[in-house]
């Protein structure tokens, strides 16, 4: 499959995807109040994400970044997940609020979850994803907080890329009929 920029159906738009950003971090700020706060965000396809939902927190708060990337060739995942860097800092007894672009299979999701678990014994750890397509799911894997439901859709836009463009997008957009 090919993705023309012409082709793309906007599926969300900027400002429905900034309004549920603001009720997610509504419900984040009720969740963790005073207290600090580690976000780790999943580079690359979060970063649209978890940078306009952090400025929404209102606890203490550090960024992580993190760069894990799923193998794959045009928009089929394989469930291989390679650690391209996942240097952390000691989450040993810390709220760790993991941001993500999308829940797809759950591979990531698993591998992430795995390596912190494996890893650190933190106080809490949260998986807060903008998308979930729990159609395609494969690991027993369900975020605590997400943005939006898709089903099979391969989406762009908003951080989430194909074949490495479609990531400045302000929306979240799909090719139809595929
Ligand atoms: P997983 O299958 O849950 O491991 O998802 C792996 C990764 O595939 C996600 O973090 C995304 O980067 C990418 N991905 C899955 N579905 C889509 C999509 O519809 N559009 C763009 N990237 C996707
Ligand atoms: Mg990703």
């Amino acid at each position: 499959m090919e993705i023309k920029k012409s082709e793309l159906k906007v599926l969300f738009t900027e400002e429905q995807i900034q309004t549920r950003i603001a009720e997610l971090a509504d419900e984040l700020n009720d969740l963790y109040g005073n207290d600090e706060v580690i976000a780790i965000c999943v580079l690359k396809g979060a970063v649209m994400f978890a940078v306009d939902l952090v400025k929404n927190l209102k606890m203490p708060l550090k960024m992580e970044f993190i760069r894990l990337s799923s193998y794959g060739t045009g928009t089929v995942s394989t469930g291989k997940v390679h650690a391209v860097d996942i240097s952390l800092p000691d989450l040993n007894d810390k709220n760790v609020l993991i941001i993500e672009d999308i829940i797809d299979t759950g591979h990531t999701a698993k591998f992430l979850l795995d390596f912190i678990n494996n890893n650190f014994k933190t106080k809490s750890t949260k998986f807060c994803s903008l998308l979930d397509k729990k159609i395609s799911r494969v690991s027993d894997i369900e975020p605590d907080y997400y943005g939006f439901d898709i089903d099979d859709k391969f989406v762009v836009g908003y951080g989430l890329d194909y074949e490495g463009y479609y990531r400045n997008l302000r929306y979240i957009g799909y090719k139809p009929n595929v």
